[in-house]
């Protein structure tokens, strides 16, 4: 049974996810990582194909993952999908938050086309758009901004 992991830019949704895989012996998938891996860097395909062209691509990756057995990562905007919302609700779902200022030194590394032009307003402002559906696909909800990696992974492996 996979657990899903949700949540915005920056929330330690790849962090999280290697760890609680290696803590229960199952095989990790980081769907950005797979679309890197199959079509290149991530602000390429954003200048290649633009967003919508970025996001096909997504749906077939996670789609694919979702169908595996095994801790998943998915990308921030991969539940605006709704063949992916669709998925999501028969798995078990976390939902990672962090607080705009935790998150401002998280997401200073680059790599993300989404915020390129606006910082961290951008962040806040695509945060506040998904909240919502992230809300709505959550069986478990973690703020990630002060807690360990280890004492996050805790926290799911106690819960499912
Ligand atoms: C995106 C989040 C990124 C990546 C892409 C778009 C988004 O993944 O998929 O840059 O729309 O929120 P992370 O959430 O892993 O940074």
């Amino acid at each position: 049974m996979p657990v899903v992991l949700i949540g915005p830019m920056g929330a330690g949704k790849t962090r999280v996810g290697m760890r609680l895989a290696a803590s229960v012996g199952a095989s990790f998938i980081d769907t950005d990582a797979r679309i890197v891996e199959r079509y290149g860097p991530i602000p390429e395909i954003f200048a290649e194909r633009g967003e919508p062209g970025f996001r096909e691509l997504e749906r077939e990756v996670v789609a694919e993952a979702l169908h595996e057995d095994a801790v998943v990562s998915l990308g921030g905007g991969a539940v605006l999908d709704l063949d992916t919302r669709r998925d999501l609700a028969e798995l078990p779902v976390v939902w990672l938050r962090v607080t705009p200022q935790a998150v401002a030194s998280r997401l200073a590394g680059g790599g993300r086309p989404l915020l390129v032009d606006g910082g961290i307003e951008a962040w806040r402002r695509i945060n506040a758009e998904r909240e919502p559906v992230y809300a709505s696909l959550a069986d478990l909800t973690i703020d990630t901004s002060r807690r360990s990696v280890a004492r996050i992974v805790a926290d799911i492996t106690g819960r499912f």
